[in-house]
């Protein structure tokens, strides 16, 4: 079974690998290609529900789809993230919620978008077992408040992601995930915590690096600038599905390798 452990371990040594999934195939595909963590991102709401932001993704979409992904996969960690206002309402419910996850959908830890808010939920849902992944830079749930753009590109906003770092690494976090802001300031919170860094559009110096995997496949929409496509997955959709309508219209699907005939049923009326 992967623990938080065995990331800490990898960190510094060699590049942490972590990609989204949110269903049991592209699950079993991600942990057999070798993927250290597997996030069961919020960015489903983009990503696969349809939705134009992660705010109307439900604690039941995440966890279900946790359960799916926790089901397909073997080796890879998997971390389920905690959709907007399923933590941070009151205690009991936050704490109930992230142990859901771990408990009734088979995460191994939760990944709680960070600000002065979640240090002391970070530490009671660390001492009770629930290991948490941090997330500061960009935090798509206050878009609301900051849009999508670049976050600590002051002293000001660099000094608080900085400082945030150190606490919530205090409270317990194993991980953090740092999401569009400057690289030079990823490598200087890299340097000063000891738990790992995993940046998102934030530069090369990160202990590890995260995408959507839709961004990656080339299955999205639209991608930000900081992703990469390294295939072509929604051509090669275009293509079966145009493949297969164009059987079924010349009358070449299904052939009798793909029928089954019982001889007694012959003449029925
Ligand atoms: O929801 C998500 O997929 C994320 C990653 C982009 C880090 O938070």
């Amino acid at each position: 079974m992967p623990t938080t452990r065995d990331l800490s371990t990898k960190a510094g040594v060699e590049p942490i690998t972590m990609l989204t999934a949110y269903d049991a195939p592209t699950a079993a595909v991600v942990d057999a290609a070798g993927v250290d963590v597997i996030l069961v991102g919020d960015s489903m709401g983009n990503a696969v529900l349809g939705y134009d932001s992660t705010l109307p993704v439900t604690f039941e979409e995440v966890k279900s789809r946790t359960a799916a992904v926790a089901r397909a996969a073997e080796e890879s960690l998997v971390v389920a993230d905690m959709p907007f206002l399923s933590v941070g309402v009151s205690e009991a419910e936050s704490v109930r919620n992230a142990g859901a996850m771990l408990k009734e959908a088979g995460a191994d830890a939760v990944k709680l978008e960070s600000g002065p808010h979640t240090v002391e939920l970070t530490e009671k849902l660390v001492r009770l077992g629930i290991p948490v992944m941090a997330h500061l830079g960009l935090t798509p749930q206050q878009v609301k408040r900051t849009g999508y753009a670049r976050q600590g590109t002051t002293r000001d906003e660099a000094r608080e992601i900085l400082d945030l770092a150190r606490a919530h690494e205090e409270a317990g976090a194993f991980s953090l995930v740092l999401e569009h802001v400057p690289a030079n300031l990823a490598a200087q919170v890299t340097e000063a915590i000891g738990a790992p860094t995993i940046g998102i559009g934030a530069g090369p110096d990160c202990d590890g690096q995260v995408l959507v995997i839709t961004d990656v496949l080339g299955l999205s929409d639209y991608a930000p600038p900081f992703a990469e496509q390294f295939g072509d997955v929604r051509s090669e959709m275009r293509a079966a599905v145009e493949t297969y309508r164009d059987a079924v219209e010349a009358g070449e699907f299904p052939t009798a390798e793909h029928s089954h005939v019982e001889e007694e049923l012959d003449e029925l009326y």
